[in-house]
């Protein structure tokens, strides 16, 4: 068993190292052993340098970057010990492999707490000379993408004003990183209050059109019958009235970003001449045959399911697909859980240095209480709820009653309820829908809080409130 897993183990190294192109600097005094050397690496297609002395290595140090350096320890001048401390001391990044006669495990020790990455005990063979250099190779290689990794997941809580740990907002930070600067047209889809427009504005800052202008334009609030020329212009003469040339919104985003907030409500007739400015690149002022070439990235964000208008005729089918380039997907905030905290610790420390009041913090209790909430409104709900505790809390711990306050209501929750003119107790009213929701779905608890709209931490959080268990 052990024998064919460490097989299985060494033929997975032997193929890293080979896809890698290893540089490796060869320091061998000895003309014969190290021709020797080199032809056995470089059959395994390593690309080898070599140099007789610990000075010449230290030369082409200097000028080349290597990722390894095997070193017969007794060389002319410097020997492999005092060269293995030059190479800690200036290129920590470096691998280094000491070749040595003593095969002692005392010599071995201080070689590898001196630094270096593994020995080899003279005289070696092929096999243990291969198996040691992609050995430090694939450890080398797994080293590096930790690292990586580490430094994404570093910056990956934040994309310029974006807060974000979940692994949906993760994976939405490297979607815009990596289709930012293209010039793709890019659909975001979101509930409302998800960061739509904060998305829209991180795409145009990491895109080279980041100095011009980044234009939002709510297609919702524009009237129908202005939105042509609002959004590409309109010769002298085109209305009674219009004794000026218009320059509409697409020219005057020239070079830079278009944000077309609420796609969805681009009347029809707007929709393909739209569709023809992605396609040709050109656009015509109304009242005008004249086609005037622009360069403007379009972003457009809706909260509307564009396929069910594609579906219901209310948007084109065409124009969707044209637009829906890249796709970008903001879940609603109860469903990424993970960004509650940082998002609360990032708008308390907005706020606080904005309205100049000092340090703010949540107690466990009110705390627990917005953790636990579905946040219907999502981030901008969020963020308004902050910023009223930070001006409205007395103390400088915000209290789970200054959360109450807040009001927070589930979505939908109060329209079908009707509530009696002599009013009720809240308290008791509340345990009472508990504990009848958990009788309606016998005891369990995910359909219970289904049934009352809350999230499952919602649920629980006011079962422990009223003691049921
Ligand atoms: N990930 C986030 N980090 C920090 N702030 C955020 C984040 N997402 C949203 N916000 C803030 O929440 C508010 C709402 O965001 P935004 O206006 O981008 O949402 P939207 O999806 O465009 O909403 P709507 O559909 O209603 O237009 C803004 O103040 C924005 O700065
Ligand atoms: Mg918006």
């Amino acid at each position: 068993m052990l024998s064919s897993g460490l097989t299985i183990g060494a033929e997975k190294l032997k193929k890293t190292a080979k896809t890698t192109k290893t540089s490796i600097l060869l320091v061998e005094d000895e003309k014969d052993q190290r021709a020797l050397i080199k032809a056995i690496l470089e059959a395994e297609s390593y690309q080898v340098t070599e140099v007789e002395t610990a000075e010449d290595a230290i030369e082409k140090l200097r000028v080349d970057n290597f990722e390894i350096v095997i070193s017969d320890w007794k060389l002319p001048g410097l020997n492999g010990d005092e060269l293995l401390a030059e190479i800690r001391e200036n290129h920590p990044q470096t691998g280094f492999i000491l070749i040595t006669a003593h095969s002692d495990a005392s010599h071995a020790i201080s070689i590898i707490r001196a630094g270096a990455d593994d020995y080899l005990p003279k005289p070696f063979d092929r096999a243990s000379l291969l198996f040691t250099v992609s050995k430090l190779v694939y450890t080398r290689q797994i080293e590096n993408e930790n690292k990586e990794l580490k430094t994404q997941s570093k910056h990956r809580n934040k994309l310029l004003d974006m807060i974000g740990n979940s692994s949906a907002m993760n994976r939405l930070f490297l979607r815009i990183e990596k289709t930012a600067p293209t010039n793709a047209t890019i659909l975001i889809t979101g509930e409302s209050g998800t960061g739509k427009e904060l998305a829209a504005r991180a795409i145009h800052q990491l895109s080279s059109r980041k100095e011009k202008l980044f234009l939002p334009v709510n297609c919702a609030a524009i009237p129908e019958s202005l939105a042509e020329s609002e959004l590409f212009g309109a010769e002298k003469g085109a209305y009674t009235g219009s004794n000026k040339n218009r320059v509409g919104k697409l020219e005057a985003a020239s070079e830079g970003t278009i944000f077309l907030d609420e796609i969805g409500e681009l009347p029809l007739i707007l929709q393909s001449k739209l569709l023809r400015f992605l396609q040709e690149g050109t656009i015509t002022r109304v009242g005008s045959n004249q086609e005037i070439s622009l360069d403007v990235r379009v972003v457009t964000a809706t909260n509307r399911d564009l396929l069910e208008e594609v579906k219901q005729g209310n948007f084109r089918e065409d124009l969707f697909y044209r637009l829906n380039v890249i796709p970008v997907t903001i879940p609603p905030l109860r469903n990424r859980q993970d960004d509650l905290l940082p998002l609360i610790k990032h708008f308390i420390t907005i706020f606080t240095e904005e309205h100049g009041v000092g340090e703010k913090q949540l107690s466990s209790a009110a705390l627990k209480y917005l953790l636990a909430y579905s946040w219907p409104g999502n981030v901008r709900q969020l963020r308004n709820s902050i910023e009223r505790l930070v001006l409205l809390s007395y103390e400088d711990v915000i209290s789970l009653q200054d959360v109450e306050e807040l009001e927070l209501h589930q979505r939908g929750s109060n329209k079908d309820y009707v509530l009696p003119s002599q009013g009720i107790s809240w308290e008791s009213h509340e345990k009472d829908c508990l504990l009848q929701a958990l009788s309606h779905c016998n005891n369990n608890r995910t359909q219970a809080a289904k049934l009352l709209g809350l999230s499952y931490k919602a649920f629980l959080y006011r079962l422990e409130k009223h003691n049921i268990n």
